[in-house]
C-alpha cells in the first residue's frame, strides 16, 4: 500500500556471492538468532544499546515480535525492513526508517553483514541497492545514515555509494553502553548519475547477476 513495498532487490553479483534483498519474515528467527549470537563481538561496538542482556535480545524466541513490529512499521510506510542474502542465505539486514514525506522525503539507512562475508562488497551492494529503491519506487530526495568516527569499515562503504559528509553528532546516540558521537552523512538523488549500482558497477566494484 505504500510506494516502494514490500520489495526484492537484486541480483547484484560481488566477491562475497550474489546478493539480494527482501522483506523480513517470521522464518529468520534461527538465522538471525545463530548470527546475531555468534557475531556479538562484531557487531556490538557499533549498535544501539537495548534492555537485557545481547543473548537474551538476540535469542530466537526473540525474533517473531521483532518482525512484526518491523513489519507494522512497514505497512505504515514508516520503514523499509529489509534482510540481505548472499547466494539465497540470510546474512545481515538493511532497515530504512524514519520514512517522512511531504516536502522533506527523507529517510534513514543502516545494515549489518555477519562476520563470515565481510570484506567482500556485501555490504557496498546491499546499500546501492537500497539507495537505488529509496530514490526510485520510494520517491525519496534525501537518505541520510550516522556512523561512529572509530567505524572506519561502514564509513568506506558509504563514501564508496556517494554519501557526503555533512557534519558531527556530539553524544548522539547510545551504542554499546554509552552515548557516542556520530558522524552524519547523507545523500540526494540529485547527486546520483544513472543509478548508484551502475556507479558500482562502471567502478568494476560488482556487475550484474
Ligand atoms: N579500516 C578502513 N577500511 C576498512 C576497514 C578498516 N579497519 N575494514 C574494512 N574496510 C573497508 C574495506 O576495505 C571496504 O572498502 P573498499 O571496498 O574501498 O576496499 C569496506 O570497508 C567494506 O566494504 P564491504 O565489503 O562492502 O562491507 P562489508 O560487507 O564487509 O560490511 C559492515 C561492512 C556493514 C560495516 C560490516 O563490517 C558490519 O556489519 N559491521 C558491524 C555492524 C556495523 O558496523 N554496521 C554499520 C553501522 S553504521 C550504519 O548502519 C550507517
Amino acid at each position: 500500500s505504500h510506494p516502494g513495498w514490500p520489495a526484492k532487490l537484486g541480483p547484484v553479483r560481488v566477491a562475497g556471492g550474489t546478493v539480494t534483498v527482501r522483506p523480513v519474515r517470521m522464518r529468520d528467527a534461527a538465522a538471525w538468532s545463530r548470527i546475531r549470537t555468534a557475531d556479538r563481538a562484531h557487531l556490538e561496538p557499533w549498535e544501539p544499546s537495548g534492555e537485557g542482556s545481547w543473548n537474551s535480545r538476540h535469542h530466537i524466541s526473540s525474533w517473531p515480535s521483532l518482525c512484526s513490529g518491523l513489519k507494522s512499521e512497514a505497512r505504515k510506510g514508516h520503514m523499509l525492513p529489509l534482510v540481505i542474502e548472499v547466494d539465497g542465505e540470510f546474512c545481515g539486514q538493511i532497515t530504512t526508517g524514519n520514512i517522512v514525506r511531504g516536502a522533506l522525503r527523507s529517510a534513514w539507512i543502516g545494515y549489518w553483514v555477519s562476520k563470515e562475508v565481510n570484506g567482500k562488497g556485501v555490504a557496498t551492494a546491499a546499500l546501492a541497492l537500497g539507495l537505488d529503491h529509496c530514490f526510485g519506487p520510494v520517491g525519496l530526495h534525501r537518505v541520510e545514515a550516522t556512523v561512529r568516527p572509530e567505524n572506519l569499515a561502514s564509513q568506506a562503504v558509504l563514501r564508496n555509494v556517494g554519501f557526503r559528509e555533512e557534519g558531527l553528532l556530539y553524544k548522539y546516540l547510545d551504542v554499546d553502553g554509552e552515548w557516542r558521537d556520530h558522524k552524519l552523512v547523507a545523500i540526494t538523488s540529485g547527486e546520483v548519475q544513472g543509478t548508484v549500482v551502475d556507479r558500482l558497477v562502471r567502478a568494476g566494484r560488482a556487475a550484474w547477476a
